[in-house]
């Protein structure tokens, strides 16, 4: 029997700023429906991996596989048409916009004769958007200055599940949140999941990534320490693999 084709397929990945070491040979490979969690201690390297990926910035040297084709992204818009979407912790959305426009930022729906924006239609697509995946917000007209964060965040997450059709990158995405709001989170994470994306997710917190991960995989000063099955492993193995303390 064949191996499922990874997702996404990293080799040998080394990224330098200037003389700062960020990424050292980094090898990972991600396969759908699979939620691989990326931690590491402040300055590990975590948020350049997710921007390599992301097509934000290019790596020094090594490889992006996706699905099975040797990528090289120009930027950030060409990882966006490859399927690859990202959800911040900072929570990237424009705050001055309805909710609608939030969601097809860059990707507008508009209608002929003119090429004038389809409102209607993004209104509509973005409700029941989320209504399927049950983000509580007013109404999709909303402002996205209005809305609390865990609304806000669910309106990022929602975008994500809506465009990604590969991989979903999340940094972070409850670093800013309250409890019941990272629950909701993370209810959207493993939506994510059933829909077959691969996703990867940076998270301090290790009771987060022992509920949602598959696998984990340790970084400390751009160096990658282990990959484990999060079944087959426990926190104390994890802060010792990220402290580099035994
Ligand atoms: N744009 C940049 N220019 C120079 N150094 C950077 C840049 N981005 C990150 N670094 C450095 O790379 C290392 C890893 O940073 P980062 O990926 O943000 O870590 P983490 O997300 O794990 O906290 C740090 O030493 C950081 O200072
Ligand atoms: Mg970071």
């Amino acid at each position: 029997m064949s191996e499922i084709q990874p997702v996404l397929a990293l080799t040998n990945i080394h990224k330098a700023f200037g003389g700062v070491v960020a990424i050292e040979d980094f090898s990972l490979d991600l396969h759908p429906g699979e939620i691989v969690a990326l931690v590491g201690d402040n300055g590990a390297g975590k948020s350049t991996l997710i921007k390599i990926i992301s097509g934000v910035y290019k790596p020094t040297s090594g490889e992006i596989c996706l699905s099975g084709e040797t990528s090289q992204f120009a930027d950030a818009s060409e990882a966006r048409e490859k399927g690859i979407e990202v959800v911040y912790q900072d929570l990237a959305l424009a705050d001055h916009q309805p909710v609608y426009m939030n969601l097809f930022l860059g990707r507008e729906l508009t209608k002929p004769p003119f090429g004038l924006l389809d409102k209607a239609r993004m209104r509509r697509e973005t409700q029941e958007l989320v209504d399927e995946l049950d983000v509580r917000i007013p109404s999709a007209s909303s402002t996205i200055r209005d809305l609390s964060g865990g609304q806000r965040q669910g309106i990022a997450i929602a975008r994500a599940t809506h465009w990604a059709s590969k991989l979903v990158l999340l940094d972070e995405p409850t670093a800013a949140l309250g409890v019941a709001e990272t629950a909701k989170v993370e209810e959207l994470v493993l939506s994510l999941k059933k829909k077959n994306l691969a996703i990867l997710i940076i998270s301090h917190s290790l009771d987060q990534v022992f509920r949602l991960s598959d696998r984990i995989c340790v970084l400390r000063r751009g160096k990658q320490i282990g990959v484990r099955k999060t079944a087959d492993t426990d926190k104390n193995e994890i802060v010792s693999m990220i402290t580099g303390v035994a």
